[in-house]
């Protein structure tokens, strides 16, 4: 079988822009005649509806995808209270099993040809008792994009999941500068250092937008964004 053509797009911490990078990838995908499919596999911070528990990051990828998906298939974990995911878990009486994620990606990847996976928290954020985010993105087998969210504190975070990725020995595509409110006159630098301290590529430069929208965030990305053919 061919392996998932995608994405799976980790960030330096939570609350960085790895769902506006994720939806702004799968504009890009789309604009050059993808068909993309969106998933957010764990989602704690969920608002209970008449439908079920619902996540605001996955309704945003299931918006975006190219293809009609139900939302057990973009979020197939979704916790009420908006904690660590194995303690969310936990109280749920649940237990995240990558192997159910992965058969979810497999099923997505049967109705699109780009999948985009949006990780959870950090690199190391753990899942359950034995897995963290980085086996979840080895099982999947996807490249690897990193957001790094541009901020004070991230040339620390960013080297260390830089380090944390290449030992794990997965395949790093290349990582999005995005630059987090307010806007500071010291990002450039910031980029330019982390530019030095790494062989990944720069895909993209996404500056404090005023209005965040896919569109906003694809016009940033390069064209050296490799689309997986
Ligand atoms: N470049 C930017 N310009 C303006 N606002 C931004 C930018 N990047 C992110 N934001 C805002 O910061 C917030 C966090 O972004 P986002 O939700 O994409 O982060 P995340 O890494 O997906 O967070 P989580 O870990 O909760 O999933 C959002 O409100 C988003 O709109
Ligand atoms: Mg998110």
């Amino acid at each position: 079988m061919a392996s998932t053509r995608g994405y799976f797009i980790t960030g330096t911490d939570t609350g960085v822009g790895k769902t506006i990078v994720t939806l702004g990838l799968m504009q890009w995908l789309q604009d050059r005649g993808h068909r993309v499919a969106g998933m957010k596999p764990v989602a704690s911070g969920c608002a209970a509806t008449p439908q079920g528990l619902r996540n605001e990051d996955a309704q945003q990828l299931q918006q975006q995808a190219t293809i009609e998906l139900a939302y057990e298939a973009v979020n197939p974990y979704a916790f009420a209270p908006p904690i660590a995911p194995h303690l969310a878990a936990a109280a749920a009486g649940c237990r995240i099993d990558l192997e159910t994620i992965h058969t979810g990606v497999l099923q997505l990847a049967e109705q699109a040809d780009r999948v985009c996976v949006e990780g959870i928290g950090g690199w190391l954020v753990p899942l359950n008792e034995r897995d963290a985010v980085a086996e979840l993105a080895g099982r999947l087998g996807l490249d690897i994009i990193l957001v790094v969210g541009i901020r004070l504190g991230c040339l620390n975070h960013a080297l260390l999941t830089l380090r944390a990725i290449e030992a794990s020995g997965l395949r790093l595509s290349g990582w999005v500068a995005n630059c987090l409110p307010p806007r500071s006159g010291h990002a450039d630098v910031g980029i330019n250092y982390l530019k030095t301290k790494t062989y990944a590529p720069l895909l993209g430069v996404v500056p404090v937008l005023s209005d965040v929208s896919a569109m906003a965030v694809a016009a940033c990305l390069s064209p050296g964004v490799p689309d997986n053919s």
